[in-house]
Order: structure tokens, then C-alpha cells, then sequence
């Protein structure tokens, strides 16, 4: 877990004009902040190339909550953890994620866009990071455009299940999309680990919307440029947190962290918790 940070102000004074009696009695409301899931972007993406194992392992380093990854598929049917769907961005190679073969997936180099020693890195298997992760850090898995890869679902579903990772417990597994249709579908087939709806649309954001995300989603995770008091109070009031995205400066940190929000999902790790420094 991340830290219950008490910024510090409201306390000191507290301290410096009262009974330290009356300090200690007193349940903190001022400047305090709520525990709050430190949840690592596409790994520590700020420092390490996203989607790599290099990143997962920082982040697991830096002592996030959770990592977010995307998962797609390949053309023969493996399920991939990268962004875009295409793999230009952030490989040697070029063409769509899911008209390559996994063997053709694997042969690229998915770290040298980042920095040369980052060569080397390959994009991982879904299994992959099962394998690796789970157990030791929570993982926010995004079906990343699954209208993309019909059945996709299903295959997720299977895996999530052959690692025992479909029952309530301990290892912190949440499922998300912009795809919300799919996300119903998630909740039918696991319906015992917590859903999450992305946007960044205030048409998403209305009482009605969110009363609907509630009867499927645990979880409404939107872009911190509509997130506002009301929307997580609104989310809460419904029994539903609030993860948001994407933090990549400290100014949007804290204004997540003021905003109360549940997850803060950071390409940064230590804007949320600063002594889990790179
Ligand atoms: O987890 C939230 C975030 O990943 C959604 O946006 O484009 O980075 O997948 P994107
Ligand atoms: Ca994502």
C-alpha cells in the first residue's frame, strides 16, 4: 500500500496552538491524505520502456501497488501485453499487433526507442507477466480495443483462471476498457474480480452513466482533466472507486491526491510515493 501522507501543515499548527491532548483526540481532516493505490502505467513508463519487463520489474522496484498493462493478441491467437496497436511506436518493427505472429511479436526489439540499454527487450506474453507478476504486485489489465479481437474475453478469462486469479483474495487483479459493452461481458464471465470503465468523456460522467457502470463496474477510472469532487463523490456514493490517469507531472499527483481519488495510475511511481524513488 502507498502512503498515508499527512501533508504536514494543518498538523504542524495543530501541534504548535493546541492541548497535545485535544491534537491526538481529534480525527485529522485537514491536510491529510487518503491512502491512495499506486498504480505504475504501462510500468514505470517515465523511466523505462513501457510494456517491458525492464519497466515491470521497476515498478515492482519502486514498490507500486499495481502495474497496468494492455493486453492484445497476436494473428496466430497468443495474448501480447502492448499500447498501441500497432507495433511502430515502440519496437524496430512495423504493422498492426494483431497481424503478426507471436514469433514475429517476440523477435522485436521493444526497448531501444527508450535507450540503448534497454535493448533487448522483448514484448512479453500475457502468461508472461502472470507468471512473473502475480502474487507480487496487483495488475490492472486494460483489454486495450478488444472490439480488435472478438473472443478475447474468453481467452483472458481462461487464463486469469488456469493461475487461480478468478476468486476473491489477496492478489489484486482489476479488469478495465473504454469498451464498456466488453466490460459487461467481463463481469458475466468473472464476476468476482472488480471491473473498471476508462473514459475521458463527461457524457460518461453523468448520474445516469454512472448508475449504469454501477450495476457491472467496480471501478470508473477517468482522465484527471474531468476528474472533480463531484464525479468521485457521485462514484463513491455508488459503491464504486475512483482510479485516474495519466499522471505525469507532481502537480497532477497532488491535485488527484486533493481530489481524493482511490488509484492514481502514474507513469511516475514516486509522484505518488516520493520515498520509492527510481
Ligand atoms: O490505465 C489507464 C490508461 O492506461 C488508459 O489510457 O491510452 O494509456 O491505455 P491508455
Ligand atoms: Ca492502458
Amino acid at each position: 500500500m502507498s502512503r498515508k501522507l499527512l501533508i504536514g501543515t494543518g498538523v504542524a499548527l495543530s501541534l504548535l496552538i493546541s492541548p497535545i491532548s485535544q491534537v491526538f483526540a481529534e480525527e485529522p481532516t485537514k491536510g491529510e491524505r487518503k491512502q491512495v493505490d499506486n498504480v505504475a502505467h504501462r510500468g514505470a513508463a517515465g523511466y523505462a520502456p513501457e510494456s517491458t519487463i525492464a519497466g515491470f520489474d521497476l515498478a515492482v522496484d519502486m514498490k507500486a501497488d499495481y502495474i497496468e498493462i494492455d493486453v492484445q493478441r497476436s494473428e496466430d491467437g497468443e495474448l501480447v501485453v502492448i499500447h498501441d496497436t500497432t507495433v511502430d511506436r515502440t519496437t524496430d518493427g512495423t504493422g498492426k499487433v494483431g497481424d503478426l505472429t507471436f514469433e514475429q511479436l517476440k523477435s522485436l526489439d521493444a526497448g531501444s526507442w527508450k535507450g540503448e540499454q534497454f535493448a533487448g527487450e522483448s514484448i512479453p506474453a500475457f502468461e508472461e507477466i502472470l507468471e512473473r507478476y502475480h502474487g507480487k504486485v496487483g495488475i490492472l489489465i486494460e483489454l486495450k480495443a478488444p472490439e480488435l479481437y472478438p473472443g478475447i474475453e474468453e481467452e483472458v478469462t481462461e487464463a486469469l483462471k488456469d493461475h487461480h486469479l478468478d476468486k476473491p483474495q489477496n492478489e489484486k487483479i482489476i479488469i478495465q476498457s473504454f469498451n464498456f459493452e466488453s466490460m459487461k461481458k467481463m463481469n458475466g464471465l468473472l464476476p468476482h474480480v472488480p471491473i473498471g470503465v476508462l473514459t475521458y468523456s463527461r457524457a460518461h460522467t453523468t448520474t445516469e452513466a454512472l448508475q449504469e457502470f454501477a450495476s457491472y463496474a467496480d471501478w470508473v477510472n477517468p482522465s484527471y482533466g474531468i476528474v472533480t469532487e463531484e464525479l468521485v463523490d457521485g462514484v463513491h456514493s455508488l459503491g464504486m472507486q475512483v482510479g485516474s490517469w495519466t499522471v505525469r507531472s507532481q502537480e497532477a499527483a497532488d491535485f488527484l491526491f486533493e481530489m481524493e481519488v482511490d488509484a492514481i495510475i502514474t507513469d511516475y511511481p514516486d509522484y505518488v510515493d516520493p520515498g520509492n524513488e527510481e
